[in-house]
């Protein structure tokens, strides 16, 4: 009864911003990321057959001190574990314990590895079998876009290729089969590099959940939605070919077509700091010196640069001395959850 995962966050190539229906985390379109290895959060869930009383959310802190979860960070959870318990035609409480590899300031989607973790583990501790399909469906029910993808590693894309928009606001038993994540390619296929550049270490000002529902008040959307799909199939080419050159234009692309909505978005949403330009220069520089790097960022001032794994310590050296970085955090593309021998109480 007592079960525990790890799952990592993940870096999107292609975007989830904005959505048609943000309650059943309805995108407009596919998204594509990489998975990544080292920024992982791992999750320990009890379940108490039978017992009324309250469930249990703590954190762990990195020397092994547990503490109650803040309520603004355990409403959703609560609602992930009553969504799986009831699922599981189960009755009782939960106790549940978490812990990030990476700073949970650091501006990283704690959101995905988070309730990737937590969908495993809780699926774990009430013995529902979970194959990857049903586990990216739950993961999305937490509400994190991001998370469904964060079950599968490797390259990743979200929803499946059998989806449309008309499916899912159907609201049929059908949307459900197809709004789930696949993989594209495995981590071996093509093994890059995420360096991310820290330039911000406080909690973001404006959550992904704000910036989803002001997309559609930039005039710059309607623009973004029309280039969607030759974008995704160049990106899925470059990944199956491993072409460097086509994935560093299809990219940055939409790393900054996401800022440019944001920017556009009433009211303005400015997510970049000095250092995010900083770090941006950087990275062409790096390229014209004959280095594979590339960037992109999320909801967040913080800088992903990616490059072929061999060159993933000179890049991240080079990073940690522009202006405005505090640390740099080395990663690489992995290969998903794993369940984990050790619980975390
Ligand atoms: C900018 O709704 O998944 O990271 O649950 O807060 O992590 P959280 O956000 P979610 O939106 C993710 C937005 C994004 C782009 C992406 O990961 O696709």
């Amino acid at each position: 009864m007592k079960y525990t995962a790890s799952a990592p966050s993940n870096i999107a190539f292609i975007k989830y911003w904005g959505a048609l229906d943000l309650e059943r985390v309805v995108p407009h379109h596919p998204s594509i990321s990489m998975t990544l290895e080292q920024c992982r959060s791992t999750t320990t869930v009890e379940f108490r057959p039978g017992d009324e009383g309250e469930s249990v959310i703590e954190l762990r802190s990195d020397d092994g001190v547990l503490s109650p979860a803040p309520p603004a960070f355990t409403t959703r959870i609560s609602a992930h574990l009553e969504r799986l318990r009831s699922a599981a035609g189960a009755e009782g409480s939960f106790r549940v314990a978490t812990h990030n590899s990476f700073p949970a300031a650091a501006g990283i989607a704690s959101s995905a590895s988070g309730f990737a973790a937590l969908t495993l583990s809780t699926a774990g501790a009430l013995g529902l079998p979970l194959d990857a399909d049903e586990s990216s469906r739950w993961a999305r029910r937490s509400g994190s876009g991001s998370a469904t993808r964060s079950v599968l590693g490797g390259y990743v894309q979200w929803p499946a290729p059998d989806w449309t928009p008309e499916l899912s606001l159907s609201g049929t038993g059908d949307d459900e089969a197809s709004n789930r994540a696949v993989q594209l390619a495995t981590a071996e296929h093509w093994p890059l590099a995420n360096c991310i550049a820290l330039v911000e270490t406080g909690p973001k000002e404006v959550s992904s959940l704000q910036g989803h529902n002001l997309t559609t008040t930039s005039p710059h959307f309607r623009r973004r939605l029309e280039l969607m799909a030759p974008r995704l199939e160049r990106c899925r080419r470059a990944i199956e070919g491993r072409d460097l050159e086509a994935l560093i234009e299809v990219v940055e692309e939409d790393a900054v077509d996401l800022h440019l909505i944001a920017m556009s978005s009433q009211p303005p949403i400015y997510y970049w700091q000095p250092g995010t330009l900083a770090v941006m220069a950087r990275v062409r520089e790096l390229r014209k010196q004959g280095l594979g790097a590339f960037f992109t960022m999320d909801a967040g001032a913080n800088v992903h640069v990616l490059c072929p794994l061999d060159q993933g310590a000179k890049v991240s050296a080079e990073l940690a001395e522009v202006p405005g970085v505090h640390s740099v955090i080395e990663d690489r593309v992995g290969d998903g959850p794993r369940s984990e021998a050790q619980h975390l109480f």
